[in-house]
């Protein structure tokens, strides 16, 4: 017989039908009802246990987190909160659970606790949750990028450039570090590395990316990035997940369209496909919100978040135009920033984004047009002489959630900008190629995925909704 998913059997119309179900335990009440869970969904199916026929010594094996296989047969439930259940004829114990080693106990367990034990969190409803909203997000943006024939392009991991000039990347090598071999001046010879030049893991695809585009016109990447900066925040990791568009013949206000219709299709997705988790995880927030001070709490429900997102436009500004409201700002006057801001070209921190989009606009904002010493070298320069072509989309809660630009699509102003900030046009010579032949206007973005994930899911820290964080002096599993 083959085995029916938990979500499935809960949705099948009982008529005394045989079913198999196999799942993990959650509970075991009165030696007689089983709470069983795979994973398909948060709520349990009750398996009904005739003790007075069943052996004691598999009884005292049905134990929280034991892997059990049950034949039985689906019946109308006779008890509250559910509506079938499974009377079990035959069960099978498939892997033990000692009941006194297991960690996770049927109470609630604090997030820091569970990050401890994160190979064993996924078994958890808030965790059972989150990770299959990731997984509605990320399905939901490749659907959304094939659906308006955008390709897929899978960029490299290892690299040997710096796409965002900012010097923050992991080394790839495998010398032995303790005795790496030396040139003639005494310098780590990388001639005699494994790929022969010094290389490092991708901070981001998109300088392969714009390649793509030129031949392509729409193109995304999404995979792993990384960055070894020593961030220690609810919002950074040293390796996250990023989504890349890049497309030709846009510019920034087509990027800016892009962007946010994205956004909205994939938390509309997750609404249409996931309500039950998102509802479970709203009251999840709810309960964290009610031991917070008055002060302090949301405004918004999650799923009032949500929807509020879906149903109004950003807000767009410019980075100037956001200076004067932040210049002139209560908060700013009362001194309540811990960074004040008082001139233009001031890079923002996230207390000025959450400000902005929190309590000014009270929804989400798109910067442009950001000083150009605070942004990348390949964004497209405004003709002022002082700002890129750059946007920048804060959300409630999480501040910066996509990162974008028009590209510098004119050569020597390009090249000129990189050898102001001492980039080597030497090293990325091929990325210049671009400009070379049949070079045309063209833009792009950065989704950090887990910041989506985090606005999705109400989770407040990052670590809680990428399976395994790595993170400044943690890279546990
Ligand atoms: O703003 P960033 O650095 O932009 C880029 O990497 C561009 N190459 C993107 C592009 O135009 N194709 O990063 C983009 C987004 C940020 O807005 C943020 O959401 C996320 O990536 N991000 C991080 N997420 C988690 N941990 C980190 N350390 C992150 N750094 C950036
Ligand atoms: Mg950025």
């Amino acid at each position: 017989m083959k085995r029916t998913r938990v979500k499935e059997a809960l949705k099948t119309t009982p008529t005394n039908q045989d079913i198999l179900i196999k799942g993990w335990v959650r509970t075991f009440r009165n030696n007689q009802f089983i709470a069983l869970n795979d994973g398909s969904t948060n709520n349990n199916i009750q398996i009904v246990v005739d003790f007075t026929n069943t052996d004691e010594t598999i009884l005292k094996r049905i134990t929280t987190g034991a892997a059990l296989s049950i034949l039985g047969t689906l019946i109308a439930s006779q008890g509250k909160g559910q509506t079938v259940e499974v009377v079990a004829k035959t069960l099978e114990i498939l892997g033990d659970s000692d009941a006194e080693k297991f960690p996770l106990q049927p109470k609630k367990h604090s997030l820091e606790f569970l990050r401890e034990i994160a190979h064993l969190r996924f078994r958890t409803n808030t965790f059972g949750a989150v990770f299959r909203l990731r997984n509605a997000l990320a399905f939901a943006i490749h659907k959304f990028f094939n659906e308006k024939g955008f390709v897929y392009i899978h960029t490299p991991i290892i690299t040997s450039s710096d796409a965002e000039g900012a010097g923050e990347m992991f080394r790839v090598t495998n010398f032995d570090i303790a005795n790496p071999p030396k040139d003639e001046n005494g310098n780590v010879d990388f001639k005699q590395d494994f790929f022969g030049k010094n290389t490092n893991l991708t901070v981001s695809g998109q300088l392969e990316g714009e390649l793509a585009a030129m031949a392509f016109s729409d193109i995304y990447t999404f995979g792993p990035t990384f960055r070894a900066e020593n961030s220690n925040t609810t919002r950074h990791l040293a390796e996250f997940w990023m989504i890349e568009p890049e497309m030709a013949f846009y510019d920034l206000n087509d990027n800016m369209d892009l962007a946010e219709e994205l956004l909205k299709y994939v938390i509309k997705y997750a609404w249409d496909n996931n309500y039950e988790d998102l509802e479970f995880l709203n009251t999840r927030l709810a309960e964290e919100e009610k031991q917070k001070p008055q002060q302090d709490r949301s405004e918004f429900t999650l799923l009032e978040k949500l929807k509020f997102c879906l149903e109004n436009s950003f807000e767009r500004i410019t980075y100037t135009q956001a200076i004067e409201i932040l210049k002139e700002s209560n908060h700013n006057k009362k001194k309540k920033f811990q960074y004040l801001v008082n001139e233009w070209g001031v890079d923002l921190q996230s207390e000025h984004e959450r400000y902005l989009v929190e309590k000014h606009f009270k929804k989400p904002v798109i910067l442009t047009d950001y000083p150009k010493y605070i942004k990348a070298f390949y964004m497209r320069q405004n003709d002022d002489g002082k700002t890129v072509r750059a946007m920048d989309i804060l959300f409630p809660g999480i501040g910066e959630i996509v990162g974008g630009s028009q590209r510098e699509e004119r050569l020597e102003k390009l090249v000129t900008r990189m050898n102001e900030m001492n980039i080597s046009t030497h090293e990325l010579d091929w990325y210049l190629d671009t400009r070379r032949f049949g070079a045309c206007e063209h833009a792009g973005f950065g989704l950090g995925f887990e910041r989506l994930v985090l606005f999705v899911t109400g989770m407040t820290n990052i670590r809680d909704v990428i399976p395994f964080p790595r993170t400044p002096k943690n890279c546990e599993f």
